[in-house]
């Protein structure tokens, strides 16, 4: 009788203490038993370190940040194990944050604890088995700088400044896909803590159901610590960037069907960026090939378009990435997605529409910019590797990555821009199936651009019960429930 009342009165001055100092689920109570419990190379940092504001930051910041009670910053998979049973049993929430380019909010961020990877930063290049293991807290910029003198290249970003894990967690486009597949075809195996802290390898053979799950189903299963990739011997390239002012539009979706139809090398990759800023639309067009000179022909199209500026050259892919310079944002952004089929002119001039109706509109409402990215890939993409993966379920018909991207800076027109970008990606959808892509309402959606509220169904499809069983077996008391993301 004593005892309960003693535990229901501490139990009571637990709570007030908690809600007192703003620690309603006991995180602070969490940061100071992970000190105890990991090594001492582990580290755990409070507001107002400068450590802290580092890790908890992200690259669309406003939209993507949340005050954490600390950054908990573990050195092994031991200790991140250590730190992941510790929160599942206090059903404290936490956050996982790689590279910190996700738009979706809360998806790497909490108020709870803040796991940052920053610690797990080795590239090593192994010739034997042409493979390359790659820490989960890496950005591709590190890794291509790495790789770069060993005269190999692994399937990443097309941009820099994205995170290695999150974007190899749901999926990944890269300028090597056309020949490769995506970047999670390429992946051999993962270093990965589960929900219980052990820590394992899972590969085709050792862990074939986590193996696929890992393929686009994200954080679901546990904190991957360091990723195993194919490498692929790295030629010297050509490329570069054309701006092109936006009243030369029709002579781009010319050019662009032109090149998404006709053009099978699979060394060659285009990406073409339809951007609205300061009320007027021009156009980025990206153009790759992986050699040091294409054959004669293939891009002449695209290169004869009049333009404000061309940047075209032989490089190495390093030097390549970096002209590309690194895209910044307003502190408040979104990204979302449909899944053309195709890209017709018909289908371009809907997209040039859209990207002056919503950019002119939205500047009324703190929009300081607005871009829709089409990216062409070959039609054999989905085709170099028969593993099966979370994301996609269906191969058998070719469908593109589009991204709708909006930046803006007044919290008060969140729900304004979600709501835009949900229209505008339907409109796409509708206009594509009129111009006879009648597949695109079954295409599945991108997870790493999908908007936070996409049904889980749209981008597995019939995967999602498999999915769902997985996650059921290696993590039954929900522990990656606690931290944000799509959800199983
Ligand atoms: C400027 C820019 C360029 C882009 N370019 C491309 C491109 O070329 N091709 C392409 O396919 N996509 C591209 N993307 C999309 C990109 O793939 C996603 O935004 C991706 O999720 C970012 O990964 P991150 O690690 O930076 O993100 P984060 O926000 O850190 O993480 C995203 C999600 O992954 C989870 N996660 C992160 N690390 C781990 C881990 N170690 N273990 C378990 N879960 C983890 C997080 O919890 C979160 O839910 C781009 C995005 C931006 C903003
Ligand atoms: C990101 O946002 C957080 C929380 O609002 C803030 O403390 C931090 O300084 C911001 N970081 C950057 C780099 O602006
Ligand atoms: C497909 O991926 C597996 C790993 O799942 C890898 O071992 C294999 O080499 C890949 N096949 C091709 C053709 O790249
Ligand atoms: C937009 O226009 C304003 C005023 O002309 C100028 O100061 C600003 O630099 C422009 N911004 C961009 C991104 O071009
Ligand atoms: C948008 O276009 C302008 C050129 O008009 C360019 O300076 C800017 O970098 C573009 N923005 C992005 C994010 O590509
Ligand atoms: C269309 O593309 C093909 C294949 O690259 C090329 O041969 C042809 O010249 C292009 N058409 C025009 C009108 O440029
Ligand atoms: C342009 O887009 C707006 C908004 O989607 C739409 O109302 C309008 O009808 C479109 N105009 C044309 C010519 O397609």
């Amino acid at each position: 009788m004593l005892l309960q009342y003693t535990t229901v009165i501490l139990s009571i001055w637990c709570l007030l203490s908690g809600a007192l100092s703003g620690d309603t689920d006991h995180s602070l109570d969490a940061c100071s038993q992970i000190i105890q419990i990991t090594s001492s190379s582990t580290k755990v940092y409070y507001p107002g370190n400068p450590s802290y504001i580092k890790a908890i930051s992200h690259w669309a910041n406003g939209t993507s940040t949340q005050l954490s009670k600390c950054v908990v910053e573990p050195t092994t998979a031991v200790d991140v194990g250590k730190i992941l049973k510790l929160l599942g049993s206090n059903r404290t929430p936490f956050a996982v944050k790689g590279g910190g380019h996700g738009t979706n909010p809360g998806f790497s961020s909490t108020p709870g604890v803040h796991i940052s990877m920053r610690s797990f930063s080795s590239v090593t290049y192994k010739k034997s088995s042409q493979t390359v293991d790659i820490g989960a807290g890496l950005l591709w910029d590190d890794v291509y700088a790495a790789l770069h003198p060993h005269g190999v290249n692994v399937a990443g970003a097309r941009a820099l400044g994205v995170g290695v894990s999150g974007f190899l967690l749901g999926g990944g486009y890269s300028w090597l896909s056309n020949q490769y597949g995506l970047s999670i075809d390429t992946i051999v195996a993962y270093e990965l803590v589960l929900p219980t802290g052990q820590v394992i390898q899972a590969s085709k053979l050792s862990h074939p159901d986590l193996f696929f799950a890992l393929k686009g189903g994200y954080n679901n299963f546990g904190i991957v610590t360091g990723f195993t990739m194919q490498a692929f011997h790295q030629p010297q390239v050509w490329g570069g960037t054309i701006i092109i002012d936006g009243a030369n539009e029709p002579i781009v979706a010319t050019a662009v069907e032109n090149f998404s139809n006709n053009v099978k090398d699979t060394k060659a990759g285009i990406n073409t960026l339809y951007n609205f800023s300061n009320g007027s639309i021009s156009i980025v067009q990206i153009i790759f090939y992986n050699g040091p000179l294409p054959p004669a022909g293939i891009f002449d199209e695209l290169l004869a378009i009049p333009s404000l500026s061309k940047n075209i050259k032989t490089s190495s892919f390093q030097a390549f990435m970096q002209a590309g310079g690194i895209l910044e944002t307003d502190s408040r952004a979104l990204f979302h997605t449909v899944s053309p089929l195709k890209f017709s002119q018909t289908l371009l001039e809907v997209v040039r529409n859209e990207t002056l109706f919503w950019g002119t509109y939205l500047a009324s409402k703190s929009g300081t910019f607005v871009s829709y990215a089409i990216e062409p890939f070959d039609a054999k993409i989905y085709t170099h590797n028969k593993t099966a993966t979370a994301y996609p379920a269906d191969r058998s018909t070719p469908f593109y990555p589009y991204i709708i991207w909006f930046s803006w800076t007044d919290p008060s027109f969140d729900q304004e821009f979600y709501t835009a970008a949900r229209e505008s990606s339907d409109r796409i959808r509708d206009a594509a199936f009129s111009d006879g892509q009648i597949d695109i309402l079954d295409a599945p959606l991108y997870p790493n651009i999908a908007l936070f509220d996409t049904p889980l169904e749209k981008m597995y499809g019939i995967n999602v019960p498999r999915l769902h069983r997985i996650k059921t077996a290696v993590d039954p008391m929900n522990v990656m429930g606690l931290a944000g993301g799509f959800k199983l």
